[in-house]
């Protein structure tokens, strides 16, 4: 019987699936060390970010036939090493696009009006306080009419493109190797669409009051204090690529000389553990690497692997 090992959990209705095709399937979490002498029990794996799947591991399974990712990023598996061996890599690109878009527009937000250091601050018991925060928050922004810039025009970057233009911003984007992206903006209702053409990346980064990356992490920093240099006074950038996209010093030297207004930071450098001056700063919204954690996407990442990881064993 073929044997699955899902290691960082899967949607039920994925783990159904491939039961129902034939296969046994464990959710039961190994550890990363352990993997080294249990791995090879099974025929594949399922990860998230949290398991690395690098070279040693591959070496010490030669039973291993396919490695799925559920989810975007496969920085956490030596990909070419393991095709160079035979094994099948698959991931899921395009289930969690609108998910890690609209948590970037929950920060967007959030830092526009101030809500994730109201949240700290708002007074535990009825408390004179109020009328004081009430004061030290009310010059929010609105993002309509501001202008968006977006780095990265992949599946992600598209879905930003697509709400900022819903919410009326001027969207502006950048990518290497994109020369436009055809979106459909409009509903069912009023089908709409819109062409946007990339922009150099300097252009992107002077001209946008709020900026969104959706690029993966390369050797040098994509966002440092040469880039941050280039921005608008009290700009507004979100990042829920990859931790190493911005240069997290640069970040808080900007954020404290006032450069930029806010920085929403769903990813870091070092996860799990985040250096201390980022999740203290009254000027970073923080949430713990969930942008493709919503149900709809839980649900369509694990449906999509389960399909993949059926069509390859089969
Ligand atoms: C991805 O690359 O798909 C995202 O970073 C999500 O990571 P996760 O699978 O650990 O939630």
């Amino acid at each position: 019987m073929i044997r699955i090992l899902v290691n960082d959990g899967i949607d039920a209705s994925g783990k159904k699936m491939m039961e129902d095709a034939g296969f046994f399937v464990s959710t039961d979490k190994i550890t990363q060390d352990d993997l080294m002498t249990k791995l090879n029990a099974f025929d594949a794996i399922c990860v998230r970010s949290a398991t690395t799947v690098r070279k040693e591991l591959i070496d010490a399974c030669p039973n291993l036939k396919v490695i799925a990712r559920g989810g975007v990023g496969l920085d956490n598996i030596d990909v070419e090493y393991a095709k160079s061996k035979g094994i099948i890599v698959i991931n899921t690109p395009a289930a969690s696009s609108r998910s890690v878009a609209e948590l970037v527009f929950a920060h967007l937000l959030s830092l526009s009006r101030f809500l994730h250091d109201a949240n700290r601050n708002m007074p535990k018991s009825g408390s004179t306080d109020f009328g004081k925060l009430k004061s030290s928050y009310a010059k929010g922004g609105e993002l309509e009419g501001k202008t968006l810039g977006v780095i990265g025009m992949g599946r992600i970057g598209q879905e930003a493109m697509r709400i900022g233009i819903g919410m009326g911003m001027n969207v502006i984007a950048h990518d290497p190797f994109m020369d436009v992206v055809v979106l459909n903006v409009g509903s069912q209702q009023f089908p709409h669409t819109a062409n946007i053409k990339s922009s150099t990346k300097e252009e992107v980064l002077s001209s946008s009051d709020f900026i969104t990356l959706h690029i993966p992490s390369l050797a040098k920093p994509a966002i440092g204090s040469e880039e941050f240099a280039m921005m608008k006074d009290g700009v507004i950038i979100a990042n829920a690529a990859r931790g190493g996209v911005i240069d997290e010093t640069a970040l808080l030297e900007a954020l404290n000389s006032g450069k930029v207004g806010g920085a929403g930071l769903d990813v870091f450098e070092n996860e799990p553990t985040p250096r201390a001056e980022l999740l203290v700063h009254p000027k970073i919204s923080l949430t713990p690497h969930i942008g493709a954690s919503t149900e709809e996407a839980q649900l369509k990442v694990g449906t999509d692997l389960a399909k993949q990881v059926i069509a390859a064993l089969s």
